[in-house]
């Protein structure tokens, strides 16, 4: 592919012209950008999966703009499902439904079930209603690192891979949307994000009553039903190239981990500075709270990529409200 367009947000009428001619171009969304093409076309979606490296068992969202395009995606809207949609879109919430059969087989990797959202950005928006169709838009970014959350990210992964990026503002929240499953009698977390599981309860208790918001509902990421489930949970994620190391601000004053030797270039991340890791860290982060850690946290990544540092120390948040989906991607950016 030739080299890759840059169009500003006043430009969006030549993106849309190139994804309806089938190419593929990255957005801001208010999570992250995506990387889109026409939902009804399977080359272009084909092309997505190979500019990324992405394995063709991992579905993609669609976004839509309006009721009249979630219509042509799926047939039927369950209680769950309409429940959520009147909460939370447009926003960081997408939903797992069960498909019409003139979605795509390439775009759900087989699966019978859909996933999608409408996104409250209005470049996103924009381009959806310019395109005339559901957008595919998985993060911009190559398969296993972190998402991107500016456009000068997506050039650093995706340059003459894709047609062109609308070159938007960073994205305000920096973490994927939470991902539901609205197939069955209650909503089950598949990947956790800004819409916290506990605001999700808090809808459905407020809507059918706190008997219809079961424990089992909190479905840990662990679980093997959840694999099945997920397919996005099976792969590498969110990897900088630099090492992850997770710790507990309770561990510094155990022997805590130092730079293994001097030529160690080590960086930091987290809420509560401590002394000697700020000391040895030639970058660091103070988050002033848990949405500025994960709004941060990718960014971040990159930019100790790009100066070649080898060890990323991650101070970990309590697993409960939006610390839950920072200790997600958290954990997996640390997985071996
Ligand atoms: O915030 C976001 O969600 C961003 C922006 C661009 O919208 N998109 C994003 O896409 O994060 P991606 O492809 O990186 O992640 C999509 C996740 C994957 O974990 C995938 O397995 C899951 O959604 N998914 C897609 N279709 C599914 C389905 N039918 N059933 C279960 N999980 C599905
Ligand atoms: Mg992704």
């Amino acid at each position: 592919m030739c080299s890759t367009q840059r169009l500003t947000t006043s430009e969006l009428d030549r993106g849309a012209e190139l994804l309806k001619l089938g190419g593929v171009v990255a957005f801001p969304t208010e999570t992250v950008y995506g990387l889109g093409a026409c939902a009804f076309k399977p080359d272009a979606i084909a092309k997505i999966f190979q500019a990324k490296g992405r394995p063709s068992d991992n579905p993609l969202i669609v976004h839509i703009a309006s009721a009249s395009q979630l219509d042509l995606l799926v047939e039927h809207v369950s209680e769950v499902a309409k429940i959520l949609i009147a909460a939370y879109w447009p926003g960081p919430l997408t939903l797992v439904m069960n498909k019409r059969p003139e979605v795509p087989t390439v775009l759900t990797a087989g699966l019978n079930t859909v996933a999608i959202r409408m996104p409250e950005h209005q470049v996103a928006l924009e381009l959806i209603r310019l395109a005339d169709s559901p957008l595919v838009a998985p993060s911009a970014n190559r398969s296993g690192r972190p998402s991107a959350t500016t456009w000068q990210a997506v050039i650093d992964d995706l340059d003459s891979r894709i047609d062109a990026v609308v070159c938007g503002e960073p994205t305000r929240l920096g973490i994927e949307s939470t991902v539901v499953d609205v197939t069955g009698e209650y909503p089950v977390v598949l990947r956790h994000g800004s819409i916290t599981q506990e605001a999700i309860n808090a809808t459905m208790s407020s809507k059918i009553g706190p008997t219809a918001t079961p424990a089992s509902m909190n479905v840990e990421s662990s679980d093997d039903g959840l694999l099945k489930r997920s397919p996005g949970t099976r792969h590498r994620h969110y990897q900088p190239r630099a090492k992850v190391i997770l710790y507990s601000h309770d561990e510094i004053d155990s022997p805590f981990p130092l730079p293994a030797s001097v030529q160690e270039r080590v960086a930091w991340i987290g809420l509560e500075p401590t002394n000697h890791l700020m000391h040895a860290s030639e970058m660091s982060r103070v988050c002033g709270s848990i949405e500025e850690y994960a709004a941060n946290l990718y960014s971040f990544f990159r930019e100790c990529d790009n100066r070649h540092i080898d060890k990323i120390y991650c101070q970990s948040v309590p697993k409960q409200g939006l610390g839950t989906a920072l200790m997600d991607r958290l954990t997996r950016a640390a997985a071996q």
